[in-house]
């Protein structure tokens, strides 16, 4: 690294727009949505998808609620022209869909475009060409004017063709390529010259697509950008002011909503932010943003994880665990004290108490989006009792009394600890059956029995205690009560009954019930028992053995 970046890099100059609106704004509708997944996110790939994979992406992009999505580039490849052939010969694109297909000014590649497009319902035509400093210099070797009339005379080689599509609604839109790294004058100018060749009206909109082809600034200069022109771009009325931005500095998604303050109408990107080098913006974070908001974005993403599976199957690429609303762990807590606080925010929206979301820790109701409270709290080192008593209650119904939660809380903690990883759910019942449902020494129940006669019960038992079996009969005013005390006929050291809890574990033949006993010995200890039987009094029968064996 340099000592003094500041000899190697400048800052980005600001824009001209000292009352800038957008900062007092807020968001009170969704855009309009342009998934650019099959161009822009396609182009990205190592291994781009092939007319398969495109189809069955286009096809998740539908059902999503997609209304607009660029297929591709159809003058570049083989493949992208014969994609673009079967999604219009084959009938696949729906009547509310408007497929976009991209194109460089040059008359070759427009021409092969309006070939591909014969047939086609609706189409958006995409022309762009470069337009910032370093593109004019470096890449093209050109002056402003001379960039302005590629821009031009692409326009008017598309405009020359429109009457090819007879039958076809056909869209147009334009875009400055690297319009965030372009002179805001300069992007009007341009823009306004292509607007010269469509000639868009209210009635009849051009999309001029503004894009952070790479970002060079903070997301509010982006914003200024955007503000900017829509305020100084004439006709503001005949256009829709599109945005689509790249996640190079971090901030592409913050970029986006910045800019739909600052007035644009509508949003392209890729599912999960593919894209070029850090990836396009992530429409669906953006979508989910506004939708934990309250305003419902249009697109329906309530099976997320089952379009995370064809993103990644078609694609090839991942979306990491972190990663918002998508990511494997960004609905899970495995510090003790946030599993705390979602397990009472998750009970307190389970008793319809509120009206509105406010579970702390959870932006959104994971349910929404299709994944599952039991995904939220996961076991490690670091969790607590809340999270061992959530899973627990969540994957087997077990409901552990909460002075039980605070004992068995420990114990699974430094089991966990010892393992040194993450314990399923099912491990962590393991763990709790071996504690205490599974504790058969020193005392273990043969056979139990016991009649009632006027609240006084007398019972009849066998249990075996360090191997040897014992026969004992007891008398009380329930049939636990008259079990303690035959076992204090056998000689068991004074103890008594100092909390008890049941109830029914599985419905069904299956049927059984789960008894906690709490018993305190005569020096003042106490401990938890646990029994689990078809039959309810013989559970806590066990259950009182159980805490007998831990005491
Ligand atoms: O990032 C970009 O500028 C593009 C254009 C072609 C819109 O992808
Ligand atoms: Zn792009």
């Amino acid at each position: 690294m340099q000592t003094d970046p500041s000899q190697k890099y400048r800052p980005f100059p600001p824009v001209p727009l000292s009352d800038r609106r957008w900062p007092g704004r807020t968001l009170t509708h969704a855009p309009s949505w342009c998934s650019v997944d099959l161009r822009d996110g396609n182009q990205a790939l190592a291994v781009p998808m092939n007319v398969a994979q495109k189809l069955e992406l286009f096809q998740a992009l539908v059902r999503c609620g997609f209304q607009e999505i660029e297929v591709g580039f159809p003058s570049a490849s083989n493949t992208e022209f014969a994609f673009n052939r079967l999604l219009i010969e084959k009938g696949h694109i729906p009547d509310n869909v408007t497929v976009q297909v991209l194109v460089q000014a040059r008359e070759d590649l427009i021409e092969r475009t309006f070939q591909s497009l014969a047939g086609a319902r609706r189409v958006i035509i995409h022309l762009y060409n470069s337009t910032s400093p370093a593109q004019r210099r470096v890449v093209f070797g050109k002056s402003r004017e001379e960039i302005k009339a590629i821009a031009v005379q692409g326009a008017r080689w598309i405009q020359e063709r429109l009457h090819r599509l007879p039958g076809t609604d056909v869209r147009l839109q334009y875009s400055p390529e690297s319009f965030s790294a372009t002179e805001v004058e300069f992007a009007r100018e341009i823009s306004e010259a292509v607007m010269d060749v469509w000639r868009p009206t209210p009635e009849r909109r051009m999309i001029l697509n503004l894009p952070d082809t790479v970002e060079v600034a903070m997301p509010n200069v982006y914003a200024d950008q955007i503000e900017w022109m829509c305020r100084n771009l004439r006709d503001r009325e005949a256009l829709i002011v599109s945005l689509h931005t790249h996640n190079d500095r971090g901030t592409g998604v913050a970029a986006t909503e910045l800019g739909l303050l600052a007035g644009a109408d509508r949003v392209e990107g890729c599912l999960f932010g593919n894209g070029e080098r850090t990836g396009n913006l992530d429409l669906v974070t953006v979508a989910l943003n506004l939708y934990m908001h309250g305003i419902h974005p249009g697109l329906n993403l309530s099976d997320l994880d089952g379009i995370r599976r064809i993103y990644t199957r078609c694609t090839g690429m991942g979306v990491p665990p972190r990663h918002p609303y998508a990511g494997e762990l960004v609905f899970t807590a495995f510090s003790g004290s946030h599993q705390d606080a979602i397990k009472k925010g998750l009970a307190e929206w389970a008793s319809g108490g509120r009206t509105h979301w406010d579970v702390p820790y959870l932006t959104i109701d994971p349910a929404d989006i299709g994944r599952e409270y039991s995904e939220v709290i996961r076991v490690n080192s670091q969790s607590g009792k809340g999270g061992v008593a959530f899973l627990l209650e969540d994957k087997f119904r077990i409901e552990l009394p909460k002075d039980l939660q605070r004992e068995f809380g420990p114990i699974a903690n430094d089991l966990v600890d010892a393992l040194g990883r993450e314990v399923s759910a099912e491990e962590l019942r393991d763990m709790f059956w071996k504690e205490y449902v599974e504790r058969t020494t020193p005392w273990r129940l043969v056979h139990f029995h016991a009649d009632g006669v006027d609240g006084v019960f007398d019972c009849r038992c066998t249990v075996v205690r360090d191997g040897q079996e014992l026969s004992l009969t007891g008398r009380g005013n329930g049939p636990i009560a008259a079990f303690v005390h035959a076992l204090a006929g056998a000689g068991v050291p004074k103890f008594e009954v100092a909390d008890f809890r049941q109830h029914a574990l599985e419905t069904g033949e299956e049927a059984s019930a789960i008894a906690y006993i709490q018993v305190q010995g005569a020096d003042g200890r106490k401990r938890w028992g646990v029994g689990v039987d078809t039959h309810i009094e013989l559970a806590s029968i066990q259950a009182v053995l159980s805490a007998l064996n831990r005491l």
